[in-house]
């Protein structure tokens, strides 16, 4: 399955596979709309929120997002499979810097 993958402040929409992390499916369509770090869990730079849509989470280190933050669905992108269309913005760190650039 393929769904749509919109980051809030950005015009493009991405198309990306069941079985691609949200932020593998925003870098194989050559979007930067996300930080990428690590991939893999471990830097936290990809937290984003999702605002709708249904997802998939993998396991996430408790020192980047907190149980809290899950509820919030508050999220790692390297680590959320979508199974639904999904909208999101970016919300850690870097969220400023690419919240201005989009
Ligand atoms: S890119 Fe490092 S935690 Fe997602």
């Amino acid at each position: 399955m393929h769904y749509s993958i919109s980051v809030s402040g950005c015009d493009r929409t991405v198309i990306c596979r069941d079985s691609d992390s949200l932020l593998t499916g925003l870098l194989r369509s050559n979007s930067r709309a996300v930080p990428a770090g690590c991939r893999g869990g471990g830097c936290g730079i990809c937290k984003v929120r999702i605002t709708s849509g249904e997802y998939e989470a993998g396991p996430m280190a408790r020192c980047h997002i907190s149980a809290e933050d899950q509820q919030k669905n508050i999220v790692l992108a390297c680590r959320v499979y979508p199974r639904s269309d999904i909208t999101l913005e970016v919300v850690g760190k870097l969220a400023r810097r690419f919240n201005q650039a989009a």
